[in-house]
């Protein structure tokens, strides 16, 4: 089990390149098998979770072909499986968006129900009620969803709740249907967009994406295509509370600053200097940061998946903050861990109340989840002292070369895998 062992205290300063999007990849590469032409996608990242679907994608029978880290070449014609291993959807429940792709290509589907997860039951009724909207008959049988139908028909379909997955699910399997599909109430991500592009490329219909009103005119054939994936907004915004959180000085590269504007707004109610490069932005902080109150919410509003990393920073904050989770119900498991560093946050049901301390001490803490983990190593850059995170097995799932971009900015954090490593870093580090 590898493990990050820090040093905190030194300020981040300097300049990081952000990859590819990891959830745009995801839907993306499920989305390129579904035709029978080649297709080259670039500015993928080189994480946990892609390297897992490519893996399923294969498994199915689609000829992957890696050129190197960041590129792969996808050809959906050699798929003999229209049945996905319950071992991929185990690793990644994103792999739930072959459901989407192959029920638009084939009419037929099959993938193991995803079960609950970190952070809290995630259902999947909305993916359900689209694709039998479009006509397809759904069912569950021996824990995996079966979905298929004769021929796919355009709907109006309304969501009940504003899904990433599902809009995205929907738009892929409609993107195949006869007829016209409207996804009302659809959600706006960046990769929701990103995804709607993608699919354009390849000779879909679809108009809207970015907006709440998704239309799309179904097409008999999709064809092959180049495309370059969204820069990952979640990582930006990582590094972004990094630089705020150590006092440091950092610039982001190669990122869309339109989609980093709940992060913006937030780090600078807090205190922080930002500015606003064409495909940058530099985060500053030269003060101790002020408290604010924040609620996650569907995009535009500020993301679930940076809710952990702004927690911590306010931890070290003046004044209360509060910070209340609307999207996932068990998203503050990382609130124990960061205490044992000397936080003062305490949890009442999707609220967490923070008053911030002058300083946080190292400690050894668990990563509980992807973001979590991420923040927890922010904790530990900014903490006086040494921290082992552990379990960083989920921090790897969605972060490329996380340590390495970090010690680039100045950070003294090492991946180490047994306690006689840990304790090298000890010596070394003093
Ligand atoms: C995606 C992201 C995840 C992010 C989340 C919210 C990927 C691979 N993951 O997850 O990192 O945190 O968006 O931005 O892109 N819901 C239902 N029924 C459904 C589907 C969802 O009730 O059929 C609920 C969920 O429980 C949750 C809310 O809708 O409360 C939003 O979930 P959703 O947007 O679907 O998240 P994911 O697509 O799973």
């Amino acid at each position: 089990m590898e493990q990050y062992v820090i040093k905190g205290g030194n300020p981040l300063v300097g300049e990081v390149d952000i990859a590819g999007a990891k959830n745009a990849a995801l839907a993306i590469l499920a989305a390129a098998i579904m035709t029978d032409e080649t297709i080259l996608i670039e500015n993928l990242p080189d994480v946990r979770d892609i390297n897992v679907l490519l893996e399923a994608i294969a498994k199915i029978g689609a000829h992957v072909e890696r050129i190197d880290r960041s590129v792969v070449k996808i050809n959906g014609s050699t798929i003999g499986e229209l049945s996905v291993d319950y071992e991929y959807i185990k690793k990644i429940r994103a792999s739930y968006y072959l459901l989407g792709a192959l029920l638009g290509k084939y009419k037929h589907a099959e993938v193991p129900l995803p079960g609950g997860c970190n952070i809290g039951s995630r259902p999947i009724d909305q993916h359900l009620k689209g694709f039998r909207a479009l006509g397809a008959k759904v069912s569950i049988l021996h824990g995996a969803i079966v979905a298929e139908a004769k021929e796919l028909k355009g709907s109006h379909i309304f969501m009940d709740v504003v899904s990433v997955g599902a809009t995205i699910n929907i738009m892929m399997a409609a993107s195949m249907a006869q007829g016209r599909t409207i996804i009302e109430n659809a959600a706006r991500e960046p990769h929701v967009v990103d995804v709607a592009n993608f699919l354009n490329s390849m000779g879909a219909n679809i108009k809207g994406a970015g907006t709440d009103v998704i239309r799309i005119k179904g097409v008999e054939k999709l064809h092959k295509t180049e495309y370059s994936i969204i820069p990952d907004q979640i990582e930006a915004g990582t590094f972004m509370f990094a630089a705020a959180a150590t006092q440091g000085d950092v610039t982001v590269r190669n990122v869309i600053p339109k989609h980093l504007e709940a992060t913006t707004a937030k780090l600078e109610e807090i205190g922080c200097q930002v500015e606003e490069f064409d495909d940058a932005v530099r985060v500053v902080a030269n003060k101790r940061l002020r408290r604010t109150h924040v609620k996650t919410l569907p995009y535009p509003g500020y993301p679930t998946d940076m809710q952990p990393q702004i927690a911590v920073t306010l931890a070290l904050a003046e004044g209360t903050s509060i910070v209340t989770e609307s999207i996932f119900e068990n998203r503050f498991k990382y609130a124990d861990e960061l205490s044992r560093m000397g936080a003062n946050i305490k949890v009442e049901g999707n609220t967490a109340i923070i008053d911030g301390v002058q300083k946080l001490t190292g400690a050894r803490v668990s990563a509980p989840d992807l973001r979590a983990g991420a923040a927890l190593v922010i904790a530990g850059l900014a903490a006086d002292g040494i921290t082992i995170v552990d379990d960083i097995v989920y921090i790897q799932r969605g972060y490329e070369s996380f340590e390495e971009k970090l010690r680039s900015l100045g950070a003294e954090i090492e991946k180490v895998s047994s306690e006689k490593e840990i304790q090298k870093f000890r010596l070394r580090v003093g």
